[in-house]
């Protein structure tokens, strides 16, 4: 099968498009025929290495966490799906590879592809989807009249994010430039703030939860616009011991998780705020539920733009630029 291929940690090398040897299936797992994966932020900072400590991966590696497609071939204990089914799914970590003609997956990460998207919508929704299901539903319990904050609601994460808040019943502000204003407003933002021209800080208060999903200089004002009893989840870190403990990290790197978010917990719990880093899982369940709310049309995919296999580089710069508007894919058949 063509596979665009890593073959180094590397900022600057391009994926190389290789014939690979087809994944062998194993019996819990299905085989897809992948017709269209979307990009990550995840994927550049596993490209570039930043990720190595707590995942380590073995070159050459096929990149790519999302994927729609066909089920060609099940594994003999396979229960949920049928050959011919049409699926998606976030690939499991250590075992990724959606910048591929196919891939294999255990049958507990995959979901039916939602009826009324395409393709390539439907490989738009796995990680970005799952990260706020697992923010604002398994973390904060998000509920009616709460109000959250969803930093860059423009991006994969933040149009997600904005539309699951509303339709749990919360008030939602969110950041964004000006040229992304009618975007936000129509997934259903209250309020939008110019993160060029305006500073959040001085606009927002007394918030229930804050999404953070920018630097660390966001995060520390997020911790000022919470009130007490809040809860700030970031996803773009600093880690916290619990993700250290939950991903069965060494004594070692336990103890460097804890020092790099120590001020943020100190500060956070100072003012009896919840601080919490999470890192999304991949999980089927979830994604049935989330295929659920878009086939009820709650959820709807935000796509900027399009690109061809063959052009699976440019789709990766594109997404490190951080200008994209929702979500990059790649259409492979
Ligand atoms: N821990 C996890 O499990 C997890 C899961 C998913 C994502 N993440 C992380 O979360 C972050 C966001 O991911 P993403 O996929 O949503 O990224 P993305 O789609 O690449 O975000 C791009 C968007 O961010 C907006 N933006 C850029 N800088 C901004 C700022 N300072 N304030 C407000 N908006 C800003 C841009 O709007 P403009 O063009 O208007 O600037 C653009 O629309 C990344 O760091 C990613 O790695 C973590």
């Amino acid at each position: 099968m063509k596979a665009f291929t890593l073959q180094r940690y590397s900022k600057t090398d391009k994926l190389e498009l290789v014939e690979f040897p087809e994944p062998s299936l194993q019996e819990n797992e299905v085989l897809v025929e992948i017709h269209s994966a979307s990009i990550n932020q995840l994927d550049s900072k596993l490209k570039s290495g930043e990720f190595k400590m707590i995942l380590p991966y073995k070159f050459p590696l096929i990149l790519g966490h999302d994927i729609a497609g066909i089920v060609k071939k099940n594994g003999s204990k396979v229960q949920n799906f049928k050959v011919g089914d049409e699926v998606f799914s976030r690939l499991p970590d250590f075992h990724i590879g959606a910048f591929a003609e196919y891939v294999t997956i255990n049958e507990n990460f995959v979901a039916l592809k939602p009826k009324n998207i395409s393709m390539e919508e439907a490989a738009s929704i796995p990680l970005v989807a799952l990260t706020v299901w697992q923010a604002l539903i398994e973390k904060a319990n998000l509920k009616k009249g709460q109000k959250v904050f969803v930093q860059a609601g423009s991006g994969g994460v933040g149009t997600i994010a904005i539309q699951l808040a509303k339709h749990l019943g919360a008030f939602v502000a969110t950041t964004t430039s000006e040229k992304n204003f009618d975007l936000v407003k129509r997934l259903g933002a209250d309020v939008i703030i110019d993160y060029k021209t305006q500073d959040f800080e001085n606009i927002l208060t007394s918030y229930d939860l804050v999404l953070n999903s920018q630097n660390q200089e966001t995060l520390e004002k997020s911790l000022r616009i919470l009130k007490a009893g809040g809860k700030l989840i970031s996803i773009s870190g600093p880690p916290d011991p619990a993700f250290a403990k939950e991903i069965g990290l060494n004594f070692f790197l336990k103890f460097i998780i804890s020092l790099l978010s120590r001020k943020t917990r100190k500060e956070a719990k100072k003012q009896n705020i919840d601080y919490s880093f999470l890192f999304m899982q991949a999980n089927g369940k979830q994604l049935s539920e989330i295929r659920k709310l878009i086939e009820a049309d709650i959820i709807k995919p935000t796509i900027d733009k399009i690109f061809p296999f063959e052009q699976t580089n440019d789709a990766i710069n594109y997404v490190e630029s951080g200008r994209a508007k929702g979500k990059v894919v790649i259409k492979i058949k």
